[in-house]
């Protein structure tokens, strides 16, 4: 708390002005040079009630927050707004509404995220709500501390040029296609080969991996998000490999639930919740 304060107060008082001065006015406000993906990875599966429970009662359709679609076959593969997902409000627990609406999907295809089981789908539900319930405790300290219109708020809602966008687009292409930074580039040939014939059948397991240790500085100079998926796929498994690998261990015992319980307790630092909390509240105000 006191910490915060200190970055916090000591960058607004900083005279910066220019986006291009964005690396260092985060730094002094004691953001994380890791920011960006890790932003992507917590963030894109947000609703917009998730947000209004968590964060903000009063956030709207226009919220800023950009999502992955979780329709995986539609050309746009990033929503510019955490969108409305029609929880059951029967139910009063958010804990009931997260499983509810995995189930009510559990067979659709080409939605949400591919090839987990319905199992690892709610696991990664819950473990996401984890996250925000964390983060909603640092949001009300930033809340108190930020101003909206500060120099810091401007350098992280800059989601075009501060790579938040670039790894969201990122994230979309290793849901729909598991393994493709893995660095087998035989996986991308087999991708292209499915897009082509519009095939569902993507038999491997995407990675949830929130590890810091996973995220990778990527250079995404030159890549164009605007193409669609068979024009990108190939240099994505060939330039922007982090060697995420293919998730072999499924959640079918409690010996292979010991694997993914130390996954997602290693999932997130402080800095990380940090981030995420000033990240929310300068695209939420
Ligand atoms: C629905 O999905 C579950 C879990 O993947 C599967 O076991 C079941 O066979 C599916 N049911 C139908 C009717 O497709
Ligand atoms: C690369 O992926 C293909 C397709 O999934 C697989 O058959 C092959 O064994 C993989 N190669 C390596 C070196 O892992």
């Amino acid at each position: 708390m006191l910490i915060i304060s200190v970055f916090i107060i000591g960058a607004v008082v900083a005279d910066q002005s220019s986006s291009t001065e964005c690396p260092a006015v985060l730094k002094a406000a004691g953001v994380s040079d890791m920011f960006a993906p890790m932003i992507a990875h917590s963030v894109h599966s947000l609703t917009l009630e998730d947000i209004r429970y968590f964060f903000d009662a009063d956030a709207t359709e226009e919220n800023g927050v950009p999502t992955v679609n979780m329709d995986l076959f539609s050309d746009t593969r990033v929503l510019p707004n955490a969108p409305l997902i029609g929880y059951d409000d029967d139910f009063s627990t958010m804990g009931m509404k997260a499983f509810d609406l995995v189930m009510r999907n559990m067979n659709r295809t080409w939605w949400g995220i591919t090839n987990y089981n319905t199992l690892e789908t709610l696991l990664h539900a819950y473990h996401m709500a984890e996250i925000w319930d964390k983060t909603a405790e640092k949001y009300k300290t930033v809340a108190r501390l930020l101003d909206p219109e500060s120099e810091i708020c401007a350098c992280m809602t800059d989601v075009e040029n501060n790579d938040v966008l670039n790894y969201m687009n990122l994230l979309a292409f290793k849901i729909r296609y598991p393994g493709i930074t893995s660095g087998n580039k035989t996986i991308a040939d087999q991708y292209i080969e499915q897009r082509k014939r519009r095939s569902a059948a993507y038999r491997i397991a995407y990675d949830l991996s929130l590890q810091a240790a996973h995220f990778r500085s990527l250079d995404f100079d030159g890549f164009d998000f605007d193409l669609p998926d068979v024009e990108l796929l190939g240099d994505i498994a060939e330039k922007l490999v982090d060697n995420e690998e293919v998730i072999s261990q499924h959640i079918d015992s409690s010996e292979h639930w010991e694997f993914w319980k130390n996954l997602i307790k290693q999932g997130m630092d402080e800095s990380g919740f940090y981030d995420l909390a000033v990240f929310l509240f300068c695209t939420l105000n």
